[in-house]
């Protein structure tokens, strides 16, 4: 018989093995849980990084493809108006004011979607104005809303202005603001907010001169027609007039002056006159001069094909509120209000810039109360802000609060993450 001092030691030992390899199998199947665990945190993971990938991809300037774009140009049918010529006008809007709009926030989720759909069907960077690579002294050019027997060479002064690249290449903005001309502005005390955008559109050489308060200073894009050149600056005819339009060309600083030229054939004599002015005095002026090309198709496609809304011509602040979707990631809206009644039914001016102008008939080719429906729901789904009464005077951007929390590249919060 063995002691009874061997007996307890065995008995100890034994126990010991069996606690111990109890002890690893316990500990065994707790680490394949954890590894478990693991891989199922890294697959979310790596959701998560797809989805942050897509939208940081729809906020990439350099980012498109063009194939995408060429399927827009099957199945056209342009009408032959101008769609910057306001001259074409009829009797007027029915609709007279709209519903008060609810509280507004920014959604970056519905911005990255917005900018994608965009890039889908049109290369805005690309298409915003012509460039040296696109054409060579003496290339005919043709009217995108005439018919083809109107033509345009490209004179070599012409040539000597275009810019070398898109005057928006490379361009982000956080904070953009695109003002419309309605009278609703008139009052606002908007100019503070506006100010405070990074990068501020306007449309038809909007004057802000008197309107600050309401409108802003700045200017860092403005569309120009051939009905200002004619009715403001007389065609540049005599001295007087030339040195009015420098001045103003002056006062706009280094902002970008957009011309859509190849739109409509009646386009062709402020386009020459225009160059010869921009040739004769080119080290006079800072403006980065755009000249849009046959780029009607583009946007009027993704116009039609996007938001289902077809009009004989968009309006140029539609047109400049398409432009910051692709470079801006907070947009507001002013002035786009196309009612003969404020939202408490007092009347309102049609342009804030003429302010007796009370019964102005608004133009049917624009359809402006159709496009106001569309800019209504981006509206309510938080791609953009519609303003449409008076501002606050600190003039707030959600971006502000918005990047506090999430940081460019923008991370979507994971509350609000869907599949884009
Ligand atoms: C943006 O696009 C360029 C060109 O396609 C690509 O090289 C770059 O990696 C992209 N950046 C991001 C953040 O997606
Ligand atoms: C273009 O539109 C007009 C009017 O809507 C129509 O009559 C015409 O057949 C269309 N042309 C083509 C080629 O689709
Ligand atoms: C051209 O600008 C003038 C002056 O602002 C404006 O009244 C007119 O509607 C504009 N025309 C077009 C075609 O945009
Ligand atoms: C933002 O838009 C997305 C997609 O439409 C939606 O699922 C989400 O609820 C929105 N977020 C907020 C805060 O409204
Ligand atoms: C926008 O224009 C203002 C002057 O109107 C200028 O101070 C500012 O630098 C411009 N911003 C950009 C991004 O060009
Ligand atoms: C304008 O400036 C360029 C160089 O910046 C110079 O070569 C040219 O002679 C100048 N033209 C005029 C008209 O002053
Ligand atoms: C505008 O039209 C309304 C009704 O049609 C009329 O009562 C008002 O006097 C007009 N205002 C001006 C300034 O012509």
């Amino acid at each position: 018989m063995p002691p009874r001092g061997v007996l307890r030691y065995i008995a100890v030992c034994v126990g010991s093995i069996f606690l111990l390899s109890l002890l690893a199998m316990l500990h065994r199947v707790h680490d394949r849980e954890k590894v478990t665990k693991k891989s199922g945190k890294s697959t979310l993971r790596e959701d998560a990084l797809s989805d942050d990938l897509a939208v940081q991809s729809a906020f990439n300037v350099s980012d498109f493809d063009e194939d995408q774009e060429e399927s827009l140009m099957t199945n056209q049918n342009v009408s032959l108006y101008d769609p910057f010529d306001e001259t074409v006008t009829s009797e007027g809007l029915l609709v007279t004011k709209i519903p008060k709009q609810p509280p507004w926030t920014l959604n970056m989720t519905e911005v990255a979607m917005a900018k994608k759909g965009l890039r889908k069907y049109f290369n805005v960077v690309k298409r915003i104005s012509l460039t040296k690579k696109d054409v060579q002294p003496g290339t005919i050019m043709h009217f995108d809303q005439s018919p083809e027997n109107y033509v345009f060479s490209i004179s070599p002064m012409l040539y000597d202005l275009l810019p070398e690249r898109s005057p928006l290449q490379g361009m982000h903005h956080r904070k953009c603001a695109v003002i419309g001309n309605s009278g609703i502005l008139l009052d606002s005390g908007c100019g503070n907010e506006i100010d405070k955008a990074d990068f501020v559109f306007r449309c038809n050489f909007a004057p802000t001169k008197g309107y600050e308060r309401d409108v802003g200073t700045k200017t860092n894009f403005t569309t120009f027609n051939g009905s200002i050149l004619q009715y403001r600056f007389k065609y540049l005819a005599t001295e007087k007039d030339r040195r009015k339009f420098l001045r103003f060309v002056q006062a706009l600083g280094d902002a970008i002056f957009w011309m859509p030229v190849f739109t409509y054939h009646t386009n062709a004599i402020p386009a020459r006159i225009l160059t010869d002015f921009f040739w004769e005095n080119r080290n006079k002026t800072n403006v980065k001069l755009a000249w849009l090309g046959n780029a009607l198709k583009w946007i009027n496609g993704y116009w039609r094909v996007k938001h289902q809304f077809k009009a004989y011509r968009l309006t140029s602040g539609v047109f400049m509120y398409t432009v910051a979707q692709a470079i801006c990631d907070e947009i507001h809206l002013y002035g786009f209000y196309p009612f003969q009644e404020d939202e408490e039914g007092h009347p309102i001016p049609y342009h804030y810039y003429e302010p007796k102008e009370v019964n102005q008939t608004y133009s049917r080719v624009h359809k402006m109360d159709a496009e106001n429906l569309v800019l209504r729901s981006l509206h309510t789904k938080g791609v953009l802000k519609l303003t449409t009464r008076k501002c606050d005077p600190q003039g707030s951007w959600d971006i502000d609060n918005y990047e506090k929390v999430a940081p460019f590249p923008y991370r979507i919060p994971p509350k609000i993450r869907t599949n884009l």
